[in-house]
């Protein structure tokens, strides 16, 4: 079993075996507990990480921030519009300049061939804070929280709702890894990336697990231990493509009838920011049912051990 990211860097769940991604989830609530005791954990003290965000953020930014400073890491944080790349100044240009003043660099961005291409040129850890492929740090803090509220990683069963993008594709690799089943609830048309869904389907037929698309959303909630809902559209998709999406995705959304199909100890769990009223109800969002506030909390315990494990 890897226990260490040394020599290794930190991009997406495809790229990772169940042994890493389990030493991760556990490593994550070691650290949560230390945290909760106020045991000092100052692994890097005098690093300074640089965090690249071309894109907004609540949770990740400031996860990321508190997480590096518990860890003793300062932490520079870099604004590509304050940089040459708006003036095209290539990206392996870029990432060899960083890599030589940094310790490590937390990226968000768009392609995910951005942040394999940091990997190819940079020395230094590269961590995925979301690509339009990936979101790794987001299905650790998940992983967590499913053993926190269930106790394990296996034998459960999630009902999905959501378009098909970085958190879905996330949670498709988890759930093939450990053998815990996953209905999408997607409307009809919406494909899969062909590459993630292949590497799924390995996974799935190892493990045991049943994955599907379906919009059935009764049968998707039968007997489902999670219902996690996310976003229906992303932002830059033009105003018409928005609206169909809302459309299609509106008999879809998770209210207390909705929570009542599935198991009665089912958590509700959105990686956040969530709309109410068009994915959730402020209802289930608020209910004894919903987890959404633990699950943010991890963020910040779960990309603690992800940068700790560069230490290990
Ligand atoms: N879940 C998540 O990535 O939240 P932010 O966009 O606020 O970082």
């Amino acid at each position: 079993m890897r226990q260490n990211l040394r020599g290794k860097d930190f991009l997406a769940f495809k790229d990772m075996n169940r042994e890493e991604i389990e030493f991760l989830t556990d490593l994550s609530l070691s650290l949560k507990q230390k945290w909760v005791s106020r045991e000092p954990h100052e692994y890097f003290k005098g690093q300074v990480w640089a965090a690249l965000f071309e894109k907004n953020s609540t949770r990740t930014r400031n996860a990321f921030e508190r997480a590096a400073a518990d860890l003793g890491i300062k932490v520079v944080y870099l604004r590509p519009d304050e940089m040459q790349m708006t003036r095209g100044e290539p990206l392996k240009d870029t990432a060899r300049i960083l890599d030589r003043y940094f310790d490590g660099l937390f990226i968000r961005t768009f392609g995910h061939e951005i942040v394999e291409e940091c990997s190819d040129w940079m020395r230094v850890p590269v961590i995925n804070g979301l690509t339009a492929l990936a979101h790794p740090t987001q299905g650790i803090a998940d992983l967590m929280t499913i053993k926190e509220k269930k106790g394990r990683l296996t034998d459960l069963k999630i009902c999905y709702v959501g378009n098909l993008y970085n958190v879905a594709y996330t949670t498709m690799i988890f759930a093939a890894t450990f053998g815990m089943d996953l209905s999408i609830v997607v409307p009809e048309g919406l494909k899969a990336n062909p590459e993630i869904l292949a590497e799924t389907e390995r996974r799935a037929k190892i493990s045991g697990a049943h994955i599907e698309f379906t919009q059935d959303f009764d049968k998707a909630l039968k007997d489902a231990d999670i219902v996690y809902g996310m976003s229906q559209y992303s932002m830059g998709q033009s105003d018409e493509e928005v609206a169909a999406l809302k459309a299609a995705f509106k008999p879809y959304l998770i209210d207390a009838e909705a929570m009542s199909k599935a198991k009665p100890d089912a958590i509700f769990m959105h990686c956040l920011p969530a709309y109410r009223d068009l994915e959730v109800t402020d209802e289930v969002m608020e209910s004894e049912q919903s987890v959404i506030f633990d699950q943010g909390e991890n963020r910040m315990h779960s990309i603690k051990a992800i940068i700790a494990a560069y230490a290990n």
